[in-house]
């Protein structure tokens, strides 16, 4: 390895980060990770943190999982890539199919189709939806829906549905037809309601609203999270996806569940929609599929749309879309591995767990601390501190204080994640008891800093 003043010289100079700014990376170099272990990892330096981000919500399983690394190295020696387009395939994604097929059986989702991550997955819903309508003869039905705060990636489609400016803004004009409703954020909403139960009313009244004003025979998809991550972690109340699905079936519209970051266990259940027990019709995975350690995606397709593709004998369903890594052999046997472990592990038990221990060690520190100004989950790993300057006019910190915190935090050997006034707290999902205990001290240290 190069020695760390070469590293941190040399960071910024030949690339430029996601969701950064150039100059500032050069400015302030960010933490260099060089090792992880368990739910820690090691920078540059030679700190040692408990990785409270989890990679980036994906690595579920820490960074010690054997059975996923083997199982790459053992499909690395005997099958390095070899590509799905029509034609060929490969032994190692015609068994995760099946695998999958068995784990989403629940979820009524039977049919794959492999992307090489998050974003690929909501570009393949967002194409897959509109093709499943033309196949139908339904050909008007083009537009989506998603919701503000939503984060679905940042390809033009995904931009496009985003509900957050700081992806959208610099990359405009966007996709036409895609439209916006408001979330169920009680801390902050156009209805200024605080009440989850009668906000998730309000925004499904909304997306009705919407779909009418549209036109219900224009409209493709709704798409949504079923916890909002991203945006700053918002759990919508549990009726509001039950009513989402219900004003979706009535108005013929496909409901496409990104669960890039809550299937596999984040939420305490197996899958967001299963946590609030509705059926979606598409659902993109990604992200902990591999435990982070490829980069890899699933869309997952309801028995009933895949017929439809499946049936068709006009030559409409003909897919003209894929990626060169869409079930890339070595990606697959990852996700067979991690599959097995994430089940063998029986991750949503701890994730509820630890997830009700975050949560509640959360509430505690906003107890103590006046820059809190709302606290959000209490549905498994995720959760998120959003920090004001003023509690009762509920202005936003300014933009140096979250990282201030992040840096002191830091030193308490805790690593966290900034988004906009959010600090979000997404860790793996084998954390220990004990290791939250450390995460929730490193928080109050640092907040007792930042406040001084
Ligand atoms: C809900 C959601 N959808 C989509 C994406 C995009 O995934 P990727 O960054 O792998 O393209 C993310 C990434 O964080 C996400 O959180």
């Amino acid at each position: 390895m190069k020695d760390s003043n070469f590293l941190k010289e040399n960071n910024a100079r030949h690339m430029f980060h996601p969701m950064a700014h150039p100059a500032d990376s050069l400015a302030n170099p960010p933490k260099i990770i060089t090792g992880g272990a368990g739910v820690r990892v090691r920078d540059v330096d030679g700190e040692e943190t408990i990785d409270a981000v989890g990679g980036l919500w994906n690595v579920n399983l820490g960074y010690s999982c054997d059975p996923v690394k083997e199982a790459i190295a053992r499909q690395l020696d005997a099958l390095p890539y070899y590509s799905t387009f029509r034609g060929t395939s490969n032994d190692a994604v015609i068994s995760l199919s099946f695998d999958l097929a068995e784990f989403f059986a629940e979820d009524d989702l039977t049919r794959a189709f492999f992307t090489s991550g998050g974003s690929d997955s909501i570009e393949t819903a967002l194409r897959l939806a509109r093709q499943y309508h033309k196949i139908r003869g339904d050909h008007g039905r083009v537009k989506f829906i998603s919701l503000k705060k939503g984060y679905h990636g940042t390809h033009m489609g995904g931009a496009s549905i985003n509900g957050n400016a700081n992806f959208r803004s610099a990359y405009e004009p966007l996709l036409a037809g895609c439209y916006h409703i408001p979330a169920p954020y009680t801390y902050r909403n156009p209805f200024n309601e605080t009440d989850p139960a009668k906000l998730a009313q309000l925004c499904a009244a909304a997306l009705e609203d919407e779909i009418v004003f549209q036109g219900p025979g224009t409209v493709a998809a709704f798409i949504m999270e079923p916890i909002l991550g991203a945006g700053g972690v918002i759990p919508p109340h549990k009726s509001f996806m039950p009513m989402v699905r219900d004003i979706c079936d009535r108005h013929g519209i496909l409901l496409v569940a990104d669960e890039v970051i809550t299937a596999f266990g984040r939420t305490g259940a197996w899958t967001g929609s299963r946590l609030w027990g509705i059926k979606p019709d598409l659902m993109c995975t990604a992200k902990a599929i591999t435990n982070g350690y490829f980069p890899f995606g699933a869309v997952m397709m309801a028995r009933d749309f895949a017929e439809v593709f499946e049936d068709d004998e006009t030559g409409a369903a003909t897919i003209g879309h894929g990626y060169t890594y869409s079930g890339h052999p070595v990606g697959a046997a990852a996700a067979i591995a991690c599959l097995a472990e994430t089940i063998r592990l029986d991750v949503p038990t701890n994730a509820a767990a630890r997830g009700a221990q975050l949560h509640e060690g959360a509430r505690v520190l906003m107890d103590k601390h006046e820059i809190i100004g709302d606290v959000r989950g209490g549905h498994g790993l995720m959760t998120a501190i959003e920090l004001v300057s003023d509690r009762a006019t509920k202005t936003p910190v300014d933009k140096a204080t979250p990282v201030k915190l992040q840096e002191a935090v830091y030193r308490n050997g805790v690593l966290v994640r900034v988004s906009g006034p959010n600090i979000i707290l997404s860790p793996p999902l084998i954390i220990s008891q004990s290791e939250v205990e450390q995460v929730l001290a490193a928080l109050d240290a640092g907040l007792a800093a930042v406040r001084n």
